[in-house]
């Protein structure tokens, strides 16, 4: 029994692509892999060309805001994406959507003009320290329940409900460098 669950460690090891030994998958892109400083192809000084090929279900058209960028990677290089981990832009829950509120109550501040994207579900900041930048956190997806309880929560666990924290890295009042220890932020030879 030990001996089996260490070689069954050691197989999902060898099973992780070199980058996934950082602390986040997306951390190995170092902020610019993202966000082209100087060389931006699209909103949000994105890095990446947003996905064109891959058609949203739902319209028959390509995917629009920020859900075409993260496709831009996240997809098949058939489908406009880059092959990286892909997901299926047609065989998924769906995102790019105006939510129909008798399916799902998606909280104001996870909707971007008006539609769930990608970024409804998942934070992709390195920050968020969440099984699978998950908004919610799910014990490493053992209580997935509670996520999707975030949005369809007439289906999910009431307690779970309440007590939810749901993580956001796109308010920078909270943290930031303001709240830095003073040695860090006092200007050099000023008092
Ligand atoms: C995987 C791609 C990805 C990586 C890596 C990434 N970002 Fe982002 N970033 C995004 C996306 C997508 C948004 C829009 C998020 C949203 O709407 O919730 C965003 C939004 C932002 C914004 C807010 C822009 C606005 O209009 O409010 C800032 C600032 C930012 N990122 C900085 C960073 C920094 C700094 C890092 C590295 C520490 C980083 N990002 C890493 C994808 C990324
Ligand atoms: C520049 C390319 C790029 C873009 C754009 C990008 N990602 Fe990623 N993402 C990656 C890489 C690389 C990995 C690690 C893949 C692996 O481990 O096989 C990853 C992994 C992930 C994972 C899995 C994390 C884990 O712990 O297993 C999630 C979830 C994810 N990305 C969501 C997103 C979302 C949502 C967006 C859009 C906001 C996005 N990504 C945009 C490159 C990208
Ligand atoms: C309704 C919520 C939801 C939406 C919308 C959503 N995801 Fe996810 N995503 C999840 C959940 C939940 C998981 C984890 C599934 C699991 O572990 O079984 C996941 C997993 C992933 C993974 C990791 C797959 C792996 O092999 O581990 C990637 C990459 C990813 N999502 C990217 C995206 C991208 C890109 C979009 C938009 C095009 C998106 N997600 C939209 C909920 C969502
Ligand atoms: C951030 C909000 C959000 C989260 C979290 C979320 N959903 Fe959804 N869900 C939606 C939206 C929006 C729709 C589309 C509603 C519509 O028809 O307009 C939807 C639709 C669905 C549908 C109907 C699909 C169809 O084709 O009609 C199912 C089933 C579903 N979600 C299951 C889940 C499950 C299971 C989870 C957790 C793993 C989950 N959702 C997490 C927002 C969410």
């Amino acid at each position: 029994m030990g001996l089996l669950r260490v070689f069954g460690v050691f197989i999902v090891v060898l099973a992780m692509p070199v980058f996934a030994f950082a602390a986040g998958a997306h951390d190995g892109l170092n902020c610019v892999g993202c966000h082209g400083i100087h060389t931006a192809k699209a909103e949000l000084i994105f890095a990446v060309d947003p996905n064109k090929k891959a058609t949203n279900p739902r319209t028959k058209q390509a995917f629009s805001g920020t859900t075409a960028l993260c496709l831009g990677c996240h997809e098949t290089i058939e489908k406009g994406g880059m092959g990286i981990a892909p997901v299926s832009a047609t065989h998924s829950h769906p995102f790019n959507v105006v939510p129909n509120a008798k399916v799902a109550n998606v909280p104001d501040m996870l909707l971007r003009e008006g539609k769930l994207e990608c970024v409804g579900c998942h934070d992709p900041h390195p920050s968020n320290p969440n099984h699978k930048y998950l908004r919610v956190d799910t014990a490493r997806g053992a209580k997935m329940g509670d996520f999707c309880g975030m949005c369809h929560s007439s289906k999910a666990d009431p307690s779970a409900v309440k007590s939810m924290k749901i993580f956001n890295s796109m308010d920078e009042r909270k943290s930031s460098a303001s709240s830095a220890p003073a040695s860090m932020s006092a200007a050099p030879g000023k008092k």
